[in-house]
Parts: structure tokens; C-alpha cells; sequence
């Protein structure tokens, strides 16, 4: 009995980072420069990678996030884009 409470209070323990895993490996499964190119210019032209820094896009992609309705995989992923490209 004992046994199984353990193992019980082990896979809790551990759901939580399994479950990052599996959202972490959901991003790489999606090209950010290609959620970028199909996304970013349907409001305004492109703005280059390389017109911001790493801090500003951290705040802007949250922002355009929000108006091309991007799930968050989606928004890490143009992030990560963005942060390599600039
Ligand atoms: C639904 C329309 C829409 C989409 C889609 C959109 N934007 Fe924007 N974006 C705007 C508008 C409107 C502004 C200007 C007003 C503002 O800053 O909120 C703007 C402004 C910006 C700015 C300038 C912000 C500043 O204040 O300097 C950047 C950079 C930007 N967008 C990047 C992006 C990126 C990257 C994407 C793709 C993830 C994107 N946008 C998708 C509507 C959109």
C-alpha cells in the first residue's frame, strides 16, 4: 500500500514537467519564420528581424500575438525566429 502511494506522489511530481516537454517539442514542430511570413504582413509590410532587439520583440510579439491571433506555440515560435534572425 505503501508502494503505491509513493508511486502515486512520484507521477504527480512529475506531470507537470512532462507536460512542458510535450509543449516544448509542439515548438519546435513549427517554423517561426514561416508563422512570421504567412502572419506579419497581412496588417502592415513586414517588419524585418533585424529592425528590433531581442527585448523590444519580446514585447512587440506579444502585442501582435494578441491581433494575428496566433496560439502561443505559434507566438513562441516567431519569437524564437525573430531573436535568431535579428
Ligand atoms: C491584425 C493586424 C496585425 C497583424 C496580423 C500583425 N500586426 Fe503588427 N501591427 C498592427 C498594428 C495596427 C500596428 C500599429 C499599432 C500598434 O503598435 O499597436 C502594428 C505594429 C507593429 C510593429 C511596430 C510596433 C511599435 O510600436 O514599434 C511591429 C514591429 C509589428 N507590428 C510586428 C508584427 C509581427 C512580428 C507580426 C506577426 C506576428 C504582426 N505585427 C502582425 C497590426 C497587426
Amino acid at each position: 500500500m505503501r508502494k503505491i502511494i509513493l508511486l502515486v506522489f512520484i507521477i504527480i511530481l512529475f506531470l507537470p514537467i512532462s507536460k512542458t516537454i510535450s509543449e516544448e517539442t509542439k515548438n519546435q514542430g513549427l517554423d517561426g519564420a514561416k508563422v512570421f511570413r504567412n502572419n506579419c504582413n497581412r496588417c502592415h509590410n513586414y517588419r524585418f528581424p533585424n529592425e528590433r532587439s531581442d527585448t523590444q520583440w519580446e514585447i512587440i510579439v506579444p502585442h501582435m500575438r494578441v491581433r494575428a491571433q496566433l496560439t502561443e506555440a505559434e507566438a513562441n515560435a516567431v519569437l524564437k525566429f525573430l531573436k535568431k534572425a535579428n
